[in-house]
């Protein structure tokens, strides 16, 4: 598998690619490039090289954000955190442990960026349904009554997950 960051020259790869949840293919096909140019998120796509034919796999797209950490009634901090916006494997691909490859790198990325760069202490998202076993598996959990992600409309139909990278690594 290799990584590229969006850009134009890669339209021609959007509509073969079906992950089976509308939202996630609509964002790829219709919203992800803008998003790129105006600094809103950036989507990486995931593609596979065999016998010379080159396929997109699947995308992810992050942005900068906060935790917001709350040690008792009145305070709430805002920790440095990474936001997985969307994660999608093609519809063809999945079950095979490529979406746990993604999220290795996400996380790998990341604990390098926050470790040479600027500061992270958490990855956090807003997960369909359907996904939360899948981030599990990866050792997110549930936000609870200390930790909370930023008000989002998206936040009402999906689960809030975050891993601590400051107890991980
Ligand atoms: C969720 C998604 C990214 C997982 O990618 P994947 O390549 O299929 O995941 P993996 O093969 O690495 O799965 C690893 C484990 O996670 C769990 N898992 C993966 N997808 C799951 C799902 N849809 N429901 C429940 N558990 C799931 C399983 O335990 C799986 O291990 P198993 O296959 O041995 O049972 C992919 O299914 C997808 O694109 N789904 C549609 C879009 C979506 O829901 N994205 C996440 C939104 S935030």
């Amino acid at each position: 598998m290799f990584y590229e960051t969006i850009n134009k020259s890669h339209i021609i790869f959007f509509d073969s690619f079906d992950c089976g949840d509308d939202g996630l293919n609509n964002y790829l096909k219709e919203l992800a490039l803008k998003d790129q140019d105006d600094r809103k998120c950036t989507t990486t796509l995931v593609f596979s090289r065999y016998r010379g034919n080159i396929s997109l796999v699947g995308y992810f797209t992050l942005k900068n954000t906060c935790l917001i950490y709350k040690p008792d009634e009145k305070a709430k901090i805002g920790l440095p955190a990474v936001e997985i916006v969307f994660l999608a494997v093609n519809k063809k691909k999945q079950r095979r442990g490529i979406g746990s490859k993604i999220l290795k790198k996400i996380i790998y990325d990341t604990v390098i960026y926050s470790n040479t760069f600027s500061a992270v202490f958490a990855i956090v998202l807003s997960s369909l349904n359907d996904a939360v076993e899948f981030y599990k598996n990866s050792r997110f959990i549930d936000t609870d009554e200390y930790f909370e992600l930023m008000p989002d409309e998206c936040r009402e139909t999906t689960t809030s997950l975050f891993l601590n990278l400051y107890m991980e690594y």
